[in-house]
This record gives C-alpha cells, sequence and structure tokens, in this order.
C-alpha cells in the first residue's frame, strides 16, 4: 500500500478496487496526474471527477459550507456507496471539478480502497480523483481483469492495478447534490431516495433538470457494451439473456446471469454484459428487475446501455 501511495505522489496511476465498481486512481491534487486519467479513459476534461478521501474528517479540506444534512448523510452511510456534491474548497482546482464550483467526494468501503487512501494520506497526500476504470461510456469493470481489459493499451509502464477481487455492490455509487436546500439525487445507487429520507427527514429531488455534462454518467449513451441492449423483447436463440432466476431461459438463448435478489442482479449485471461481448453476442435482452432499492439503479444504467454506444 505504500508503494502504491508513492506511485499516486509521483503522478502516476492507481486502478482500485472499491465496494461499488473499480476506479482509476490519480493524486487529486495533481493536475498532470489528474490529466492522465483523461487521457487513459479517454474522458472530456469537462467532465469532474470523484474525490476519494480516507475518513469524513477529510471532507472539509475539499468542500466548503457543508450543509447539516450532508454531515449527517455522510455519518450514516460512510464508507459507503455515495458521492456528495459539495461546493468546493481552493484545494478542488478546475482540473478536477471540470472547471465547476462544486466537487464530489466519496469514502469508499473496501479494505483495499481505504488502505491505499490511508497510505496516501501517511504520505502527504490530500485525495485521490477516481472515475470507473473504464473507457468513457463504456461499462465499468468489477473486477480487475476488467480493468486491465479496458485500460491494458493505455497503460504507462509506472501505473498499477490493484487486485481485490469481484465488487461487492456492483453499481457505481449514488451521487447526491447537497449544494442546495434539499438533496437532490443525480444518479442514482445502492444508497436509495428512501434511504437518504429517512436518516436526514427531508424531502429528497430528482434529477430533473440537470445539466447533463455536470454527470457524465447522466448521459442518455453510457455503460453500454458493444452488444446491443433489449429491454422489451423475449429472447429468441442465439441473444444473450438477463433476468431473476426464476424466469426461465428459451430454448437456443445464451444465459449471461441468473440473480438470484435484485442485489444480485446489481452485483453481476456489468460482468454479464461483458460476458456479452467476450462471446461476440450481437444482442442481449435484459429483463428488468421491478420495485426500488437498488433496483431503480439497475434500471437507470439500463436504460442507458440500452442506448447503445
Ligand atoms: O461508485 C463510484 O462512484 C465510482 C467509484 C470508483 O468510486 N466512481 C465513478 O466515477 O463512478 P465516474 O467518474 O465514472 O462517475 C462519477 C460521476 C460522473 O458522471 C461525474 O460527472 C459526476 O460523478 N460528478 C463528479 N463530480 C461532480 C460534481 N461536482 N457535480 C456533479 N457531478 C459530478
Ligand atoms: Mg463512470
Amino acid at each position: 500500500m505504500a508503494s502504491a501511495a508513492n506511485v499516486l505522489i509521483a503522478g502516476d496511476l492507481v486502478a482500485f478496487p472499491t465496494e461499488t465498481v473499480y476506479g482509476l486512481g490519480a493524486d487529486a491534487s495533481n493536475s498532470a496526474g489528474v490529466a492522465r486519467i483523461y487521457s487513459v479513459k479517454g474522458r472530456p476534461t469537462d467532465h469532474p471527477l470523484i474525490v476519494h478521501i480516507a475518513s469524513m474528517e477529510r471532507m472539509g479540506d475539499w468542500a466548503s459550507d457543508v450543509p447539516e444534512y450532508a454531515i449527517t448523510l455522510a455519518r450514516n452511510f460512510w464508507p459507503g456507496p455515495m458521492t456528495l456534491v459539495l461546493k468546493r474548497s481552493e484545494l478542488a482546482g478546475d482540473f478536477v471539478t471540470g472547471g465547476q464550483d462544486t466537487v464530489g467526494v466519496r469514502v469508499p468501503n473496501h479494505v483495499i480502497a481505504l488502505a491505499l487512501l490511508e497510505a496516501f494520506d501517511k504520505a502527504g497526500g490530500m485525495g485521490v480523483a477516481a472515475p470507473s476504470a473504464n473507457r468513457f461510456g463504456h461499462v465499468s469493470p468489477t473486477t480487475a481483469s476488467a480493468v486491465v481489459e479496458e485500460l491494458a493499451d493505455y497503460f504507462s509502464k509506472d501505473d498499477l492495478v490493484l487486485d481485490g477481487g469481484a465488487c461487492a455492490v456492483g453499481v457505481e455509487s449514488t451521487i447526491i447534490d447537497c449544494t442546495g436546500l434539499l438533496p437532490r439525487v443525480l444518479r442514482p445507487g445502492a444508497i436509495s431516495t428512501a434511504m437518504i429520507e429517512e436518516v436526514t427527514g427531508l424531502d429528497v429531488l430528482s434529477p430533473n433538470g440537470v445539466d447533463e455534462i455536470r454527470v457524465s454518467g447522466s448521459l442518455e449513451n453510457h455503460y453500454a457494451p458493444v452488444a446491443k441492449v433489449l429491454l422489451c423483447e423475449v429472447p429468441v436463440a442465439g441473444q444473450g439473456f438477463i433476468a431473476h432466476k426464476n424466469i426461465e431461459t428459451p430454448s437456443g438463448v445464451i444465459r449471461l446471469a441468473s440473480p438470484g435478489d435484485d442485489e444480485e442482479f446489481a452485483r453481476v449485471l456489468y460482468s454479464a454484459l461483458r460476458d456479452a461481448d467476450a462471446r461476440g453476442l450481437s444482442e442481449v435482452v435484459v429483463v428488468q428487475p421491478i420495485g426500488i432499492g437498488i433496483a431503480v439503479a439497475i434500471r437507470d444504467r439500463l436504460a442507458r446501455a440500452a442506448n447503445g454506444r
């Protein structure tokens, strides 16, 4: 972990596991390091990055005017699959925030991520900027081998990938805009609207009217495999198929995943979509989970994946 932290301090990249998906990390106060994230991902530079911190005590380094409800959220759900968008401090440079006056911060809940962030802290670092470790617009990686598959061609020799096995949650963090009087969910995730309302006692706003540039994950075409994702069809022979395990596989259809519940659905979804591409399938039919909770996040990602690349 100490040497991985030094890789970051030197301005190189460390891809690391979190509970949601793998991140592609750089020292968030090093503009050259952060610039490499954008080139390795092929991501437009006006799309902001999430700053990962070791504990909520570091929130005040990156953010200013933190409202009370944001502190309540941090206390309840960090470390965890939640990103808070806050008014930025002077430390949060334009090269991290995409030139906006806000910054996204998160304390991830994964032993390796936390150990890396703590070692980075000890080495004098302030925070690790990390988007999902995929090429822009593609499916987020939930295993170290998926990171290598996505980015190997773009890494340089001092970059590092930490292998922490498969991610436990499987879809990206809930992003909550905390710059207004009420929290607003910009991207649904494992921390649901009901959970936010319960701990804050506030009404939660939906993402209506959000400028799409601010959340690249909210672009209509995102999270997409090469295979075409179909959401409202009965699968036919030769197509891939992802559905809850109580739904049968029609003959000739290639079953890619059979999750037993919504949590497992989230956990296996991205690897199943990658599997479709690995098998060279041209179409995947997905029966979406109904209901609230993490099913909302799954449907959100599937709708974008279905819009294609
Ligand atoms: O679970 C996650 O959040 C993962 C892991 C690695 O932490 N990270 C992740 O990062 O999904 P990324 O960059 O792939 O998606 C983060 C989203 C982007 O759509 C970005 O535009 C948005 O967060 N974002 C970051 N800072 C923001 C800000 N200040 N205001 C609005 N949106 C912001
Ligand atoms: Mg992403």
